[in-house]
């Protein structure tokens, strides 16, 4: 065997040898980097770099923070890692503080894996799993052939959402990118309309809509066999990659209340929401709803992989004499549940929920102040440090600037995220919709200031496109 070496730059190896997540290989190339601190990434080649979104919402608390770092050097020097057949403190104090913090009772299992879409799939095997068991509670006239197959497993889920890459929750997801996992899509989920107000999918308008959104989804389940072929309705509270949707007063407690009447999971997925990112620990927590299964990932483990899936003392005690049918090596990692502890302890220690709250809604007052001079913003929308920008090809008709069938087509979005990074060393992925503005929650005023400022001179791009009657170019 060829002794191993490293040569080259970084760069140049990943370039060479890293598949690139969701991108074309032949243009790949990566940033080489030297160090991280806070809200910045510091490169070889002497700049400094702020991340306006967070390492993908993974690094709420920024990079590196004193305490999470400590906190892994004293689990390294016991135990990193055994499986669940043992039980070690961090591991089991954080599932425990999961349990209760969650909205509602303390009585809830966790089950932690390495990522969104591990936790995703946890939840739609846990939910399939309790309907079958009630189904079967529910008696032999339940059995009736008539209804045909009575196992509930059918997951609802919406349009603009997005679940993770792996077959079931790729599946899930509404967004574009499940086109690359069809035609082997997991069965049984169905897309019904998201809550989108800007460009309301059955064209209403919020409050005399009534909620018409929810209330079709309460008609899904309805034509989709009720209780009976239904396992769950699974939801992003705020949905973040399809174009951080904040949902209208009223939307959860209704999809709260449909789920209950058909006897129907609800299943929060706050992989990006949770970790405080919104101004509470669950975004959920602002409507005060309850879910049935709560699924956390990116910023939960802050430095390490890890992922929960919070099932309800009402679910979990199904399994208390039925095998849950999930689990993958390394679950309950306990260096990474070290970090999440630790994470959970600079949250409230550094009282960054309340921080976030007040810093976010300084942050949406003054996008909101930008837009009014910028034709290309089509919309301004967010809650806490969880903000966009949606740039429109034209803010009349709100034509966007691309199609979801045109989402990997250039776009003026794509070149205000490369002028942002060359001109001014902000870090933002370009995406469908518009410009993502979600720091880490450790950024100052005057961090934030700045980054507005920059959004205001690289929004010309956008504007000239917009003015231009919208050709789109980079
Ligand atoms: C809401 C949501 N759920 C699940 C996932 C999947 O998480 P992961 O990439 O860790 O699998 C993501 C990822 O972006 C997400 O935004």
């Amino acid at each position: 065997m060829a002794s191993f070496s490293v040569s080259g730059a970084a760069s140049d190896l990943q370039r060479r040898h890293l598949m690139h997540c969701w991108g074309v290989q032949g243009t790949y190339d990566p940033i080489p980097v030297e160090r991280t601190e806070g809200c910045w990434i510091y490169t070889t080649d002497g700049r400094r770099i702020f991340d306006l979104r967070s390492a993908h919402e993974c690094i709420n608390l920024g990079f590196r923070h004193p305490k999470v770092l400590a906190a892994m050097r004293a689990q390294m020097e016991s135990v990193v890692y055994v499986t669940d057949d043992f039980a070690t403190a961090p591991t089991a104090r954080l599932a425990q503080r999961l349990a209760e913090l969650a909205p509602g009772g303390p009585n809830k299992r966790v089950w932690f894996g390495q990522s969104g879409a591990a936790a995703i799939e946890a939840a739609i095997k846990g939910a399939r799993q309790y309907q079958y068991r009630r189904m079967i509670e529910r008696g032999v006239a339940n059995l009736d052939p008539a209804r045909q197959y009575p196992y509930p497993y059918k997951i609802i889920t919406r349009y603009r959402s997005w679940h993770g890459a792996t077959a079931g929750a790729a599946s899930a997801g509404g967004d574009p990118r499940r086109w690359f996992q069809e035609p082997a899509v997991m069965p049984g989920v169905k897309h019904g309309p998201e809550v989108y107000c800007y460009r309301c999918p059955l064209h209403q308008t919020y409050p005399s809509c009534d909620l018409a959104c929810a209330a079709y989804i309460d008609r899904m389940i309805e034509l989709e066999g009720g209780a009976d072929k239904v396992a769950a309705v699974l939801i992003e509270p705020v949905v973040g990659s399809n174009g951080i949707l904040v949902p209208p007063p009223g939307y959860l407690p209704r999809l709260r209340e449909i789920c209950d009447r058909w006897g129907v999971l609800l299943i929060a997925d706050e992989t990006m929401t949770g970790m405080g990112r919104t101004g509470k620990l669950f975004a959920i927590e602002h409507w005060d709803v309850e879910p049935d299964i709560l699924v956390m990932g990116k910023a939960l483990g802050a430095y390490c992989p890890l992922s929960a899936t919070i099932f309800s003392e009402k679910v979990a005690s199904a399994f208390d004499d039925m095998v849950f049918g999930h689990g993958q090596s390394y679950a309950g990692h306990a260096l990474a549940c070290a970090a999440g502890l630790a994470s959970l302890e600079v949250l409230e220690e550094e009282n960054l929920l309340a921080r976030t709250a007040d810093l976010g809604a300084y942050l949406g007052r003054r996008l909101h102040a930008l837009a009014e001079h910028h034709p290309s913003v089509g919309e301004v929308r967010g809650l806490g440090l969880f903000w966009t920008l949606e740039l429109v090809r034209d803010r009349s008709t709100k034509a966007p600037f691309r199609r979801p069938t045109e989402k990997y087509a250039p776009s003026p979005v794509r070149a205000v995220a490369r002028y942002l990074l060359d001109r001014h060393n902000i870090y933002v992925p370009a995406d469908k919709f518009g410009l993502w503005i979600v720091p880490p929650l450790v950024v100052t005023r005057a961090e934030l200031d700045a980054v507005v400022e920059a959004l205001d001179d690289a929004l010309h791009l956008a504007d000239a496109e917009t003015e231009a009657g919208g050709h789109c170019g980079e």
